[in-house]
């Protein structure tokens, strides 16, 4: 799949909306808070807010990725780490919608974000990830990540991953 990441943009309002219904409905907890209503009514202010957080007080760069004009999924590169990411979040996050899973999307998107987080002056980029998200480890091994630790979060939780992506 030829797949890009680009900066958001109101262009892609219908298959993003379609994408980020189908990212709720699958329940997970960052997504089923999401109003997508007040989305959908102001798609503009959705966008402008995506790309306003490169100026927050942890700086991110939101990427979609498009493939034939279809929104596939969504990456973030958080610029610099707090103690809340350090523990989860790291500096990479993303999501592949649902209907576009298994086709090599989200290992291609973070291929293609290593590069971007350089530019950002990262020199390495860390990702956590559940032990039990299979997928999610194949990706991060794929594009080079080196697990240098486990944590267990609390005793209800699934053991925490920490990978470490060299990008200098
Ligand atoms: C994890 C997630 C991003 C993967 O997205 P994706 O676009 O389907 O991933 P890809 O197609 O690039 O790669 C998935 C890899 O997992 C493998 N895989 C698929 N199902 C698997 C399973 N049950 N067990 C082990 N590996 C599996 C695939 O074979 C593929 O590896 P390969 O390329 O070597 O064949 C997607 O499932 C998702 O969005 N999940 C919900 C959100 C999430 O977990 N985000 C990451 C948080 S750390």
């Amino acid at each position: 799949m030829k797949l890009t990441l680009v900066s958001p943009h109101e262009r892609y309002r219908e298959s993003v909306l379609r994408g980020l219904r189908e990212l709720r409905d699958e329940g997970l907890p960052w997504h089923v808070s999401v109003d997508l209503t007040a989305i959908e009514r102001d798609f503009a202010a959705f966008v402008a807010n995506k790309l306003a957080d490169v100026k927050s007080v942890i700086p991110a760069t939101h990427l979609w990725a498009i493939a034939d004009e279809h929104f596939v999924g969504r990456l973030s590169i958080r610029h610099a780490l707090n103690d809340a990411l350090r523990i989860e979040g790291g500096h990479i996050g993303y999501d592949t919608v649902p209907s576009f899973r298994g086709l090599g999307v989200a290992t291609e998107m973070l291929g293609q974000a290593l590069p971007i987080a350089r530019t950002l002056g990262l020199t390495s980029v860390l990702l956590t990830c559940n032990d039990t998200n299979a997928r999610s480890i194949r990706v991060i091994e794929r594009n080079g990540g080196v697990l240098i630790d486990t944590k267990l979060l609390a005793p209800n939780r699934p053991l925490k991953r920490y990978y470490e992506i060299d990008v200098a």
